[in-house]
């Protein structure tokens, strides 16, 4: 029976597609070609292999926003470096975080435990931290007295200033310049101002190589990063579903309608944890009787993923509470933007509840609470320079909802009384 066969394997490579795309969204995944950052990624690598072929040591610190690639590109230049298997053999490595290592101690600790190195440094007695840092340094030496070149790695690099003395960075920077050792500090960090952090003497061991990552993908990159989180390698278990699969990505990533989608989230933002979301709720989705990525499961994601965060706070809203938004709504358009006080909010929302017989009307203690919630969740806001000395029923405010979210949130608020709509939407004319 080829044909159960065959859908069998089909079940088994989409639960698999599943499991690794998941994971590539998920966790931090690096594909084979790096997109975007090419001079800088010589630059790195150029500067690695210096290390790693010649002796050389270097001290570097990589400046980028958050989440714009750092970890990401060092990632991928170490896995081209590690290519080579002598090199692979030849260059020790050892990763910090400067959210994890909070003072030097623990950092030398998970120094000597990532050189494997703790059973020797168990026995010693403890001294001053460079002489412990000379101490292991001087026990990875081999009896050539050569050393394997190591490579620090210094994520959150920042917080490492924060340290006392500075004594970490300063004994690195010392190691890197006297040259005894081969090593390459390379500090990855999202602070600008980096360099005024470090203390004079810190500052004059560094070789003061900053390298700064600035988001400049163009739309065509993007898009490229797109179909590779999605597209399947050629070693996938089930080859011909692959091909399959490929061809579909390739032909959906050309529809106009995501096309138009990946370019909005573009001119949103070009930050690939965006990205990444973006792409996790069609992903998701996958199941038996949902085997491909669909166009409008796109749609539903990018509806999710820019949920305008102000409508979701006016969906939580009572009916009070949504009406004197409509009535401060009226107020603004009356007034031409100028500010109101509660007092007008409230002679406002009278008006429109002695007017409906259905309407409960709620006393003004009642109303002023309402409307000061309004105020405490930033959708009304007192205007600037007022004095707190006003009382609170004349201190002027103005509006802070647009009348899109408004009419979006009247769409959708389960129960919403007709004639409250009816008398929002008299203003949207
Ligand atoms: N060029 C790219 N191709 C594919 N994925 C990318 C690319 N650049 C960044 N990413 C993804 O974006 C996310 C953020 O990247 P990364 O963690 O490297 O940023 P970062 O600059 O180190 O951020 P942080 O300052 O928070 O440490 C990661 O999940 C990474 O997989
Ligand atoms: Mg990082």
């Amino acid at each position: 029976m080829p044909s159960t066969k065959s859908t069998v394997d089909n079940m088994d490579a989409l639960c698999a597609v599943k499991t690794l795309l998941r994971k590539r969204l998920g966790q931090c995944w690096v594909p084979e070609k790096f997109i975007g950052f090419e001079k800088e990624e010589k630059e790195i690598y150029d500067l690695l292999k210096r290390t790693v072929s010649f002796g050389e040591s270097n001290s570097v610190v990589v400046i980028g926003a958050r989440g714009i690639g750092k970890s990401m590109l060092l990632k991928s230049i170490l896995n081209n470096i590690c290519e080579d298997k002598k090199i692979a053999q030849n260059l020790l490595q050892v990763h910090l975080n400067g959210l994890l290592q909070t003072d030097d101690k623990i950092a030398l600790k998970e120094i000597a435990c990532q050189l494997q190195l703790e059973n020797t440094f168990g026995n010693k007695v403890m001294g001053s931290f460079a002489e412990n840092l000379q101490f292991l340094l001087e026990a990875l030496k081999s009896g050539d007295d050569s050393s394997k070149p190591i490579l620090f790695v210094l994520e959150e690099f920042d917080l490492f200033a924060q340290h006392h003395n500075q004594t970490l960075l300063y004994n690195l920077f010392d190691v890197a310049q006297s040259a005894q050792t081969p090593i390459c500090v390379l500090g990855l960090t999202c602070r600008m101002d980096i360099m005024e952090l470090l203390e004079k003497r810190v500052k004059s061991r560094f070789s003061h190589r900053q390298i700064h990552l600035f988001n400049q993908l163009t739309f065509r990159q993007y898009t490229e990063i797109f179909q590779q989180y999605l597209h399947l390698p050629e070693k996938f278990i089930n080859p011909k579903f692959a091909l399959k699969w490929n061809s579909g990505i390739e032909k959906i990533s050309h529809d106009s309608t995501v096309e138009d989608l990946l370019k909005r989230q573009f001119s949103i933002n070009k930050d690939i944890r965006k990205l990444k979301s973006f792409l996790m709720h069609p992903v998701c989705r996958l199941s038996e009787n949902h085997p491909t990525l669909l166009v409008s499961d796109f749609i539903d994601s990018f509806k999710l993923i820019t949920t305008d965060s102000k409508s979701s706070l006016l969906q939580g809203l009572s009916i009070l509470e949504i009406c004197l938004i409509i009535a401060m709504k009226h107020l603004t358009e009356i007034y031409d933007g100028e500010p109101f006080n509660f007092e007008i909010v409230y002679s406002e929302y009278l008006r429109f509840a002695r007017n409906r017989s259905s309407m409960q009307i709620f006393n003004k203690s009642v109303v002023l609470k309402a409307f000061e919630h309004l105020q405490a969740l930033e959708l009304v806001k007192p205007l600037d320079g007022t004095s707190t000395r006003t009382q609170k029923e004349y201190r002027p405010v103005i509006l802070l909802v647009h009348p899109i979210q408004l009419k979006e949130v009247l769409q959708k608020y389960p129960s919403c009384p007709t004639e409250i709509k009816h008398w929002a939407i008299s203003s949207f004319a």
